[in-house]
C-alpha cells in the first residue's frame, strides 16, 4: 500500500477541519499522514490518524520568537514532519537548516519526509540530478548513522510542478526516481522510498500510478477539498 501525504500548507479553519474530519470518517488509516497546520494537528491525532508538522525549528527550545519546537509537536500528537519543503527552502532560506533539523527529528524518533526539487530554470538546463544529489549530500552528511529505510522517505517536488497543473512526463518521472534511489543506494547504502509530490490531481493520478518507482504522493492543493481527496485515495493501489 502507497504512502499518502496530505500537505494542507497554510490553508483552512477550524469549522473545515471539522467537517473535513466528518467527511473522511471512514477512510483507511494505514499508510496515510496529514500534515495540517500546528493549530489542528491535535484534532487528526484526536480522530487516531498519523499527523505530521510542515516544519520543525531547528532547535529544540530558545530564543527563537514564532518557531515550534519539535517537543512541542510530539506532546500535540505529531510523529512525522517535512523538512526542507521547496516553500520553507524558498522563503525562510531553510536550505541552511535541513542537515540540523533532520539529526534533531532523529533524535526525537519522528518520521521525516525530505523534500527534495529542482526549480524551472535547473530542470531546462538539465540540472535536476546534480541538484537533488546536492539536497541529498547536504542532508545526509552528520546524520547518516542514524538515517534509515523506516525513518526517512524522500519526497520529489520538482519546484515548477508545484500548484502549477504541470507534471514531468511518466518517461522523465520514472527515470529521475529510479536514479534518485539509485544515487542514494550506491552512495550511502539506503534503500529508501521516494514519493512524488507536485499537482498530483484527479486528471493525472491514474497516469502516475503507472510508474512502478513512485512510492507515495506528497499532495497539495488536491488535498484540501475532503469529497476530491477521498476520490483520490481510492485511486491510489
Ligand atoms: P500541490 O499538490 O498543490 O502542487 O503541492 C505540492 C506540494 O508542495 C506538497 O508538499
Amino acid at each position: 500500500m502507497k504512502l499518502i501525504c496530505a500537505n494542507f500548507k497554510m490553508n483552512l479553519l477550524k469549522k473545515d477541519i471539522l467537517n473535513y474530519l466528518k467527511t473522511i470518517e471512514n477512510v483507511r488509516k494505514k499508510n496515510l499522514v496529514f500534515f495540517p497546520s500546528i493549530p489542528y494537528i491535535e484534532y487528526f491525532k484526536e480522530k487516531n490518524y498519523v499527523v505530521g508538522s510542515q516544519d520543525i525549528s531547528y532547535k529544540n527550545f530558545g530564543s527563537l520568537t514564532g518557531d515550534t519546537s519539535i517537543e512541542q509537536l510530539k506532546e500535540l500528537g505529531a510523529s512525522y514532519t517535512i523538512i526542507g519543503h521547496s516553500e520553507r527552502r524558498e522563503f525562510y532560506n531553510d536550505s541552511k537548516y535541513v542537515n540540523q533539523k533532520i539529526s534533531l527529528a532523529l533524535k526525537h524518533d519522528f518520521k521525516i519526509v525530505l523534500c527534495i526539487g529542482e526549480n524551472l530554470k535547473e530542470f531546462e538546463s538539465s540540472k535536476t540530478l546534480f541538484v537533488l544529489k546536492k539536497e541529498i549530500d547536504e542532508a545526509f552528511s552528520n546524520n547518516l548513522d542514524m538515517i534509515n529505510e523506516s525513518n526517512l522517505i524522500i519526497a520529489y517536488e520538482p519546484i515548477w510542478a508545484i500548484g502549477t497543473n504541470k507534471i514531468p512526463t511518466s518517461e522523465v518521472l520514472k527515470s529521475t526516481i529510479y536514479q534518485i534511489k539509485n544515487y542514494i543506494l550506491e552512495n550511502y547504502n539506503l534503500d529508501l522510498k521516494v514519493l512524488y509530490g507536485g499537482s498530483v490531481n484527479l486528471e493525472n493520478i491514474e497516469e502516475l500510478e503507472k510508474i512502478s518507482e513512485i512510492d507515495g504522493y506528497l499532495i497539495g492543493g488536491a488535498s484540501l477539498s475532503p469529497e476530491k481527496f477521498l476520490t483520490l485515495i481510492n485511486k491510489v493501489n
